[in-house]
């Protein structure tokens, strides 16, 4: 943050922990900040220094700490002020202070670094520097570079060294993902960030009293910048930008003639409203009652109902490429993955093609054959995630067409990717992910229902789904005025060990994000079980005291205690059971959404009645962007 108006340092506080506090979903397991110290005057007679101020545990943890410091003077007022600001989710090192970030150089904070991604030949630099007499306080790879920074610093060739070429030096020596920003106090006022891998944003801010100044603030995410301006600059790899009194250079890393950046300011369509609780207890409930909402958005301009056709402009120009690979190859992790195993069926149904649907670290694990003529999807809500960042460049590599299927404009991957569908779904904010998973649903049948568009002999089948998609909303609306029974069903069984949920075809994918939901925010154990498997072993942990989903005969027959999640319709099934929960009926490959949402709803009641954040669920991100 960058401001060059008048302004305490009160006040620059609060802009960096708000920025925090909206950032604090993705990673939350200790901050820091690194501003200005001293007092106005003694920036301008040169004697300078950094307060670097961090904490374990949450963002607010951070910010009672810097009211608790003495020497922080908080209603010094500054006319050139910066600093800078992270949340950690710890990748080396356990959380700590220590091991928070700004990272820095050396104790009197000369240099100071925040970071995100991680440095795969660190162990390398650090060697060297130690060779050097550089001593390390810390298990991160990001002190690496803050003391690089000092190194070459010391031993620059010249006296008139910019902080933009000396960062652009140090970063030439980094291997790995990252997003860098360094401020020095042997350039105050100014910050520089670079990046290649992880996202950087720059967010622009005029402020009109005073109309000639600017304030650029370096972001990792679109969530931190929003509530001060939605004007933004997306930095590309190897970009090295500095802010500095108020004012923006972007220059490349490998300079050739005539490369110079044009990085145009870009409006955010966000609003901030969009990532605030409104009346929900959490992120993830809100997120759960948005999806009538969300599932339109994903469809809104793309499917028509009364002529049954489907457009999706980011992927006109490749479909007739698509509609000629020989195979699909659906590569995600996490509830995005099971987007891909939900819709696995009816993608083969219409496409008429083999679908493979891949986790991208096992993918990669096992140098999966690409070939020039499969198709690729990745599958991200973050658009971030780096295993399948990798993945997908691994596919490129191998000249494979690639498709982003996202929900982040902007993002890594919508970017690399060849083209994609947005899903639209809004900004999601729990870590558990809900409405980016049947949004994701639906894009991916869009996708089916495009591929088979000029095939006459399924076109009543793709009526049929239309339709179904037609009244979906609806259908949500329906499913989510159980949530009161369903919390009384919670009530019941908070205190259970274990939930096997069992199912096939359709729903097996509902089984899988169903158990991840419970796995991820109520810490109970929970599986994902394909019915057919069920007698070839898990009917074994079967006893009465085990609540199951679904699968019914075979554990009635155990004594388990079958809850039925089932098609209001389906008869036979309620007629056989004690325990349902009855959700409306719609077309079969479809089904899976509305089934989903019942253990949705199940998972946050568990969690809350466990007394767990269901937001911020231990040990996990909401964009993981390590390996
Ligand atoms: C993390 C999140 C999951 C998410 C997965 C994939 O593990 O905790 O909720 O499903 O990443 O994220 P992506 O952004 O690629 O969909």
């Amino acid at each position: 943050l960058n401001y060059h108006v008048p302004r305490t340092r009160r006040e620059i506080l609060e802009v960096l922990i708000k920025g925090l506090h909206r950032l604090e979903y993705r990673g939350y397991d200790s901050a820091g900040v690194g501003i200005d110290g001293g007092n106005a005057k003694e920036w301008e007679t040169n004697s300078k220094n950094i307060h670097l101020i961090k904490q374990t545990g949450k963002v607010k943890a951070l910010d009672e700490e810097i009211h608790r410091q003495q020497d922080v003077d908080l209603d010094v007022e500054f006319d050139v002020h910066l600093g800078i600001a992270h949340t950690r989710w710890a990748t080396h090192g356990v959380p700590s202070p220590v091991n928070s970030h700004p990272q820095r150089s050396d104790k009197n904070n000369e240099f100071i670094v925040i970071h995100n991604g991680i440095i795969t030949n660190y162990k390398d630099l650090k060697k060297f520097l130690e060779s050097k007499g550089y001593e390390f306080e810390s298990e991160t790879d990001t002190e690496t570079i803050a003391k690089l920074v000092k190194y070459m610093y010391d031993n620059r060739e010249s006296d008139a060294i910019t902080f933009a070429t000396l960062v652009e030096q140090v970063t030439q020596q980094l291997e790995g993902a990252f997003a860098l920003v360094f401020k020095s106090v042997h350039y105050p006022g100014e910050a520089v960030g670079s990046r290649r891998g992880g996202p950087l944003l720059i967010g622009v801010r005029s402020d009109h009293k005073l109309s000639t100044d600017h304030i650029p603030i370096l972001y990792r995410s679109c969530d931190a910048v929003i509530e001060h301006t939605n004007r933004v600059i997306f930095l590309e790899d190897d970009d090295i930008a500095a802010v500095r009194d108020g004012r923006l250079s972007i220059h490349r890393i490998k300079r050739t003639a005539g490369d110079h950046p044009a990085r145009a300011i870009q409006t955010l369509q966000m609003e901030l409203q969009q990532i605030m609780k409104g009346n929900f207890s959490s992120f993830m409930q809100k997120e759960i009652f948005e999806q009538p909402e969300s599932v339109v958005n994903t469809m809104r301009g793309r499917v028509n109902f009364e002529n049954n056709t489907v457009i999706l402009g980011g992927l006109k120009d490749h479909i007739k490429e698509i509609q000629r690979c020989r195979r699909l190859i659906m590569i995600a992790c996490g509830t995005s993955y099971h987007a891909g195993v939900a819709t696995r069926q009816v993608l083969e149904e219409l496409t008429e093609l083999p679908v493979m649907v891949e986790l991208a670290s096992d993918f990669l694990d096992r140098n999966t054959p690409v070939f020039r003529d499969d198709v690729c999807f990745f599958i991200s809500q973050s658009g971030e995630t780096a295993d399948s960042l990798l993945a997908l460049r691994y596919c490129k590599e191998r000249g494979a067409l690639t498709v982003g299927i996202t929900n982040t404009v902007g993002s890594s991957i919508s970017r690399e990717t060849d083209c994609g569908v947005h899903i639209n779904a809004g900004p999601e904010i729990g870590v558990a992910s809900t409405k980016a998973y049947t949004s994701q649903f639906v894009a991916l049948i869009m996708f089916a229902l495009l591929m088979c568009d000029d095939r006459i002999s399924v076109q009543p089948r793709r009526r049929e789904i239309i339709q179904g998609l037609k009244v979906l909303p609806d259908l949500i609306k329906e499913v989510l005025s159980l949530d009161e029974e369903i919390q009384k069903l919670a009530a019941e069984l908070y205190q259970q060990k274990s939930v096997l949920i069992m199912g096939r075809g359709y729903h097996y994918a509902t089984c899988l994000e169903g158990a991840l939901k419970i796995k991820e925010i109520t810490y109970m154990h929970s599986e994902g079980i394909l019915a057919g498997e069920l007698k070839h072993g898990p009917l074994a942990l079967v006893d009465k005291l085990m609540p199951c989903q679904n699968a019914l005969q075979q554990v009635v027959a155990r004594q388990g205690r079958p809850i039925v999640i089932c098609d209001k319709e389906d008869y036979e099934t309620i007629k056989n059971s004690s325990r349902t929960i009855k959700v409306p009926h719609s077309v079969d490959c479809l089904q899976g959404i509305l089934s989903v949402i019942p253990l949705q709803l199940l998972s946050f009641h568990l969690a809350v009645l466990r007394g767990y954040d269901v937001d911020c669920p231990r040990n996990l991100a909401k964009s993981v962007t390590v390996e």
